[in-house]
């Protein structure tokens, strides 16, 4: 396990590549409505990363099919987006990774489709708070698990569980670098964070259990128990007194 330290270059890169990433990111949110089909979503991602002259990393990645990956309601994470059409109520991820220049930009938010129970605006507020907790944990010095506590302390608060099958991750000319960045409570001892690392925080968050099943496809993760869930994601530059936020525009 090595996590690399980045080079002012790198992360000048960096910088431009999560930049497109969150640009491309709002852009697709602002397409989310009732009637509009995930593929349609698709579609501008591909076809606005091309014109920008970057790649959207899930195309093929493992043999994900798609440019862009969207997940409703109780779909965890990795949704493949097809012909499906968003319904008023249905909440919305899209997680967007551009790659420019040979780096990559990671970052997903919630988009609400018109109006949503209370319930379901409860569960994306928490996500992007439960994201911004880890997120605060980020310092040179900190523990990675300094991450997963504040994560996970935040939604036992909120009587939400956070998901163990996915994590965040190292990011630069890798899609996922080391180190595995754990989004619950844990032991893992990891050297300490430095300034020059990079990598995402993005947590997972259900209404019912942590637990996920992943269908047919192979990709597509759901909860077990069909409850709501959701997340948001950022990519992020340990500084020489905390953090800077890469993934805006
Ligand atoms: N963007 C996801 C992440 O945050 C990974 C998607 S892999 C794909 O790490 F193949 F599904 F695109
Ligand atoms: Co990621
Ligand atoms: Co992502």
């Amino acid at each position: 396990m090595k996590i690399r330290i980045k080079t002012p270059v790198e992360i000048e890169r960096m910088r431009k590549a999560c930049r497109l990433a969150a640009e491309t990111l709002r852009r697709a949110g602002e397409m989310v409505r009732p009637g509009v089909a995930l593929d349609e979503i698709d579609r501008f991602v591909h076809d606005f990363t091309f014109e920008n002259g970057a790649y959207p990393a899930p195309l093929n990645y493992a043999g994900f099919p798609k440019s862009v990956c969207i997940s409703v309601n109780e779909v965890v994470t990795h949704g493949i987006p097809d012909g499906r059409v968003l319904r008023e109520g249905d909440v919305v991820n899209i997680d967007v990774t551009s790659r420019l220049d040979g780096y990559h930009g990671d970052c997903s938010a919630m988009f609400r489709v018109g109006k949503v129970s209370e319930k379901a605006e409860r569960i994306c507020r928490a996500a992007r708070e439960a994201m911004m907790r880890g997120i605060g944990a980020v310092r040179p010095g900190a523990r990675f698990s300094d991450i997963g506590e504040a994560i996970e302390d935040y939604c036992d608060e909120m009587g939400y569980s956070v998901v163990r099958d996915y994590c965040g991750h190292g990011v630069g000319r890798g899609f996922h670098e080391d180190p595995l960045v754990l989004h619950y409570r844990n032991d893992e001892r990891l050297p300490r964070m430095q300034p020059g690392m990079i990598f995402t925080v993005e947590p997972m968050i259900n209404a019912g259990t942590w637990k996920v099943k992943t269908l047919a496809d192979g990709w597509t993760a759901v909860t077990e128990d069909g409850e709501l869930s959701a997340q948001e994601e950022h990519t992020l530059l340990v500084t020489r007194d905390g953090y800077e936020i890469l993934t805006v525009e």
